[in-house]
């Protein structure tokens, strides 16, 4: 088969009009590059087996080395732990085995003199059950926190309704004390928190202030998009009062401080994600939605009902967003967290081509418009465990699940093949420093066991090897820095049906990238005729664009476009003009 897309240049002052709109929306944050911390799984200072702050500060070389510019850390608030740190039972406190709040100012100062921003994890959609509110809330009908939460009578024995938790069961808890229920969205330990209460939101935003009085830069805003729920009428996400919420939070809070806000929206379109960032509403910088993170489960399924992914879909999604927050917004770009199984394992190859699939995924996801995130350990390549026995896989939600999906039917087998592909434990074994024992993750017993392996992969083996993973990421950082293209420039996707082949360019002004992936191991035939100068690949011996014939297994590559005419501007999407490049696919 043999298939052409003709791409062809524009002079037009369409691109004028858009630079002279970004001009006013550029902030800090576009040209930021964000590295996620899960703190517990970091680096242990102290030796009791679990990450915390002052292992994070003696880490921050690193991360300045690897050139990151914001730090995203999980949460480290006083917290019971049922959650890993999500059901927060004081805000204003350090949980004492991540440290202390002279610790976490400490990373603060430390990390302001490197250059560092750090954005905290906002938990406000519930709290622990431990929370000094809720012991109150559960007291009485009539104590003055009742309201902070949401309580409901039951009906005939029976919750209020079948709201389910996202951690499996139902989303009400009955309370023995007052006889009524309360919802929690996640476990039954984590109530969630009433936000038509002006009372709650007025305390949460004092709470906002105080953090950003301690000089952090914003926060990654954990569920927010179930703040404005209405369970009567079964709303979690996108509620009505949602977006006032946020205008509201916004003009209250970081809205007049130079700040960043990243929200976790499991429900955006791109129409609801520009809501959130258009800069005109004045809500958030960007969300994270997770349309792509989606496309390997059975529609209509959860995401333990696996099925392959298939590229065309991950472009369609990828390029739908990319367009529709052109000049409307802002998109986040990630492939890990702390939620999701590792990304090499997942859609990228963990055996022999671990290294070329783990730097091709990298270059497709920071070459296109965004700001990126690194979770932890992604930078070396980290895989997904190899552990066998649900025992080996402590989450709560994992634990839940497995019980819930053998109660629906399914075998044991087929329980744990999806757990061992999806469960979030994947992502929180101990970060992989060096070969010694525990990866140096700690001198004593890791809360959760280090994936075996560690002595291949680790930091102090990719610093060494100046082909590794972790040099590969800081190329894509520092080419960020240095081309603006990179941060403004427009996506536009070229075939979009190809199986194997994700293609796009970014174009700027009179500036033109054309960004090739392989994102699979077979080889493709790939022609063009147009000259473009390598800036970055994963093969040592790519050639320049015009005498390119093939690309390998997983070879990923980044061109820049070698004009002729340079005075004129190009422009991405328009194809009404003079000025053409064949590439040619087998
Ligand atoms: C999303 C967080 O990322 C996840 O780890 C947590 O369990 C839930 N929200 C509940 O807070």
């Amino acid at each position: 088969m043999k298939v052409s897309f003709a791409f062809l240049y524009y002079t037009g002052f369409e691109m004028k009009k858009q630079e002279g709109s970004m001009r006013w929306r550029k902030k800090w944050w576009q040209s930021s590059v964000v590295y996620q911390v899960y703190p517990r799984s970091f680096a242990d200072s102290n030796g009791d087996g679990m990450g915390d702050i002052p292992g994070i500060t003696g880490k921050i070389k690193y991360l300045k080395e690897l050139g990151v510019d914001v730090l995203w850390i999980c949460p480290v608030y006083q917290s019971p732990q049922d959650d890993n740190g999500y059901d927060i039972s004081d805000y204003r406190a350090i949980y004492p085995e991540f440290g202390t709040m002279q610790d976490m100012e400490e990373l603060i100062t430390k990390c302001q003199d490197n250059g560092i921003k750090i954005i905290m994890d906002l938990v406000v959609n519930h709290t622990s059950d431990e929370h000094p509110w809720f012991i109150e809330a559960k007291k009485s009908t009539e104590n003055p926190y009742r309201d902070y939460y949401i309580w409901r009578k039951g009906k005939d024995g029976q919750p209020p309704n079948d709201l389910k938790s996202n951690f499996g069961g139902s989303a009400w808890e009955y309370s023995p004390e007052t006889g009524e229920y309360y919802l929690h969205f996640y476990s039954k330990k984590q109530p969630d928190l009433n936000w038509e209460n002006p009372k709650l939101r007025q305390e949460i935003y004092d709470m906002m202030n105080w953090w950003l009085d301690q000089g952090i830069a914003g926060f990654r805003m954990d569920v927010i998009d179930l703040i404005g729920k209405i369970p009567d009428q079964k709303i979690k996400e996108n509620g009505p009062m949602l977006h006032s919420y946020l205008q509201e939070m916004n003009e209250a809070t970081f809205g007049s401080r130079d700040s960043m806000t990243v929200g976790e929206c499991w429900g955006a379109t791109p129409e609801i994600g520009r809501m959130y960032t258009d800069p005109k509403r004045k809500e958030l910088s960007m969300i994270f939605q997770f349309e792509q993170i989606q496309l390997d489960k059975k529609a209509g399924g959860q995401r333990w009902d696996l099925k392959p992914l298939d590229l065309p879909d991950l472009k369609r999604v990828f390029s739908k967003w990319q367009t529709e927050l052109e000049g409307h917004g802002w998109n986040s770009l990630f492939w890990n967290n702390h939620d999701l199984p590792r990304i090499v394992s997942r859609w990228g190859n963990d055996g022999a081509y671990r290294v070329l699939s783990a730097k091709m995924l990298a270059t497709l996801l920071h070459g296109m418009k965004g700001t990126p995130y690194i979770y932890q350990g992604e930078e070396i390549g980290m895989t997904n465990v190899p552990f066998r026995t649900i025992e080996e896989f402590p989450d709560i939600e994992t634990q839940n699940i497995y019980k819930e999906r053998l109660k629906a039917g399914f075998t044991k087998e087929e329980t744990m093949h999806a757990i061992r592909a999806k469960a979030r434990d994947n992502a929180r074994t101990p970060m992989q420093w060096n070969s010694t024992e525990n990866a140096g993750f700690t001198e004593g017993i890791p809360w959760y066991r280090v994936n075996p392996n560690y002595t291949k992969i680790n930091v102090e083996q990719a610093r060494k090897d100046p082909d590794s993973i972790f040099y590969h990421y800081q190329k894509l950082i520092s080419l960020r820095k240095e081309n603006d293209i990179m941060v403004y420039g427009t996506y536009y996707l070229l075939f979009p049906e190809d199986e194997d082949l994700y293609i796009y360019t970014r174009t700027l002004g009179t500036e033109q990238w054309l960004i090739v992936c392989n994102f699979h191991e077979k080889t493709r035939t790939f022609r063009c005729k147009q000259s473009g100068q390598v800036l970055l690949s994963n093969y040592k011996d790519t050639p320049a664009l015009d005498k390119m014939t093939e690309l390998r297994p997983y070879e990923a590559v980044i061109y820049r476009m070698e004009r002729k005419d340079v005075s004129r501007e190009v422009h991405a999407q328009d194809h009404s003009s003079d000025f053409e490049f064949d590439i040619e696919l087998e």
